[in-house]
């Protein structure tokens, strides 16, 4: 039990002082999209002083029409079918001030959901990467809300 403690604790601040956290920057939750037409998101990561390369995201839909989504997790999924969009060459990039909703180091995906859609959905993202002088691979996971027409 103590162990586990510890190796909870441990785990925690490993990936704390190596996460490369990912964020929905653009559209702001609760923006209204509309199904069948693209747009496009933005994801911001935080700068590191440890150096990381973006091995790529995965962008996945919950739809919830009577709100409620379950939370999307590394656990627990980002999604369902028949919405699922991977992107292997996205890389955050420095764009400076002035970026959407103040991003700076961010790259843009086009998405469209699927026609047919419509009520609140859950927009997530992994993220995956190599960080640090051992290269050592990780996934973060998030999300925003988005109404759909
Ligand atoms: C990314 O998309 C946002 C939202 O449409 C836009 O404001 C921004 O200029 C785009 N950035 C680049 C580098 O294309």
């Amino acid at each position: 039990m103590l162990f586990s403690t510890i190796a909870t604790c441990i785990l925690a601040l490993t990936t704390s002082a190596l996460g490369q956290k990912m964020q929905f920057c653009y559209p702001p939750p609760g923006t209204t999209v509309t199904a069948g037409q693209p747009f496009t998101i933005s994801l911001n990561e935080a700068n590191s002083l440890t150096g990381w390369t973006d091995i790529g995201v995965a962008i996945g839909m919950r739809s919830c029409p009577s709100g409620n989504c379950i939370q999307a997790s590394v656990d627990d999924g980002i999604g369902f079918a028949p919405f699922l969009q991977i992107d292997t060459s996205f890389q955050a990039t420095d764009h400076g001030p002035g970026g959407p909703e103040n991003c700076n180091l961010y790259g843009n995906v086009t998405v469209t959901l699927p026609e047919g859609t419509s009520g609140e959905v859950q927009l997530a993202v992994a993220h995956y990467y190599i960080i640090g002088a051992s290269d050592i691979p990780g996934i973060d996971v998030s999300s925003i809300l988005l109404n759909v027409v």
